[in-house]
């Protein structure tokens, strides 16, 4: 059977955002400049980056019995994404994140999991027999840790390729890295993966090679606007980052991997899916929100002249 479809399990959040032309003081009150409200989450940002490169993609996760929760379901349905395994939290809020954005662009994020936080192993557990059907599993970590190794493993076990983003950044037991074929950390993810600061290229190697050694196939430090950096048993590749003008950076990173995903999906190899990241996300930081920012397939081939 070919497995053709592509399962991200994780969060939903609704993004209530402010634009304000620097971050208040204590005791503060400042007038903001912007308020806009987006549908994300890295685990629903993830899903949309995988299906606007044209991936047959499946989400699940959790959101509340409330309006955020709908919008949200509606939102990735009109994206095609198939929604049948995303529970309605009776119990939960769904999940919101709070995002500031200064003058210069930097943001800060306060999440509120919601009923991200009761995603459960007993729902990996129904998740099985798709992941039987998927090429890739793509999971991050906001969502209850043990839920996301229960996720990890059971993918592992039915043959899918998990695709792992390491965000919020938290310890992972020594065992899961070698059900994990390729890690995508940012570079204060991977040092806090590794203890090992990642500030160039050759400290990025010495990152990489302590989560090789632990057992993934394949690692992939992204590096802002220095592009990837890519290290498997068998090669190794630097891919500079595009020259854009960044205006928010929020879900860059979640474009990378999901479009990333897409690509390993279709059978292209590690540097042709980071090449094609890459310029994911460097379109992705060139404008606002976190799902309203993910480009189409159409977009990033125009983008890479192709
Ligand atoms: O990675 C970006 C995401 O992080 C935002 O959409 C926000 O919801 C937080 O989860």
């Amino acid at each position: 059977m070919q497995r053709t479809k592509i399962l991200v399990i994780g969060s939903l959040n609704m993004d209530l955002v402010v634009h304000v032309p620097r971050v208040p003081s204590d005791g503060e009150t400042l007038l903001g400049t912007e308020f806009h409200r987006y549908f994300g989450g890295k685990g629903a940002n993830q899903a949309v980056a995988v299906a606007r490169q044209g991936a047959s993609t499946i989400m699940a996760g959790r959101v509340g019995a409330d309006a955020f929760g709908r919008d949200q379901i509606a939102s990735l349905q009109a994206e095609g994404i198939a929604t049948d395994y995303l529970l309605v939290d009776e119990e939960q809020p769904s999940g919101v994140a709070f995002i500031i954005i200064d003058a210069q662009g930097n943001n800060r994020i306060m999440v509120v999991p919601g009923a991200n936080g009761a995603v459960s192993p007993e729902d990996i557990k129904a998740l099985e027999p798709v992941m039987a059907e998927c090429s890739c599993v793509v999971v991050q970590l906001e969502i209850p840790l043990e839920t996301v190794l229960a996720a990890v493993r059971a993918a592992h076990a039915q043959g899918a390729k998990v695709i792992f983003n390491p965000a919020p950044a938290q310890p992972l037991p020594l065992d899961i890295y070698r059900c994990i074929t390729v890690i995508t950390p940012n570079e204060s993810e991977a040092q806090l993966l590794t203890g090992i600061a990642v500030t160039d290229l050759a400290s990025a190697r010495q990152a990489a090679q302590v989560l090789l050694d632990r057992g993934v196939q394949a690692v992939v430090i992204t590096l802002g606007s220095q592009g990837a950096y890519g290290l498997t048993g068998a090669e190794e590749f630097h891919l500079p980052g595009h020259q854009v003008e960044a205006v928010d950076t929020v879900a860059a990173g979640d474009t990378f991997t999901g479009a990333l995903a897409a690509l390993i999906g279709e059978g292209r190899s590690l540097k042709e899916a980071v090449e094609y990241a890459n310029a994911a996300a460097a379109i992705a930081v060139t404008r606002k929100g976190a799902q309203p920012s993910v480009p189409t397939r159409e977009e990033v081939l125009r983008f890479l002249g192709r």
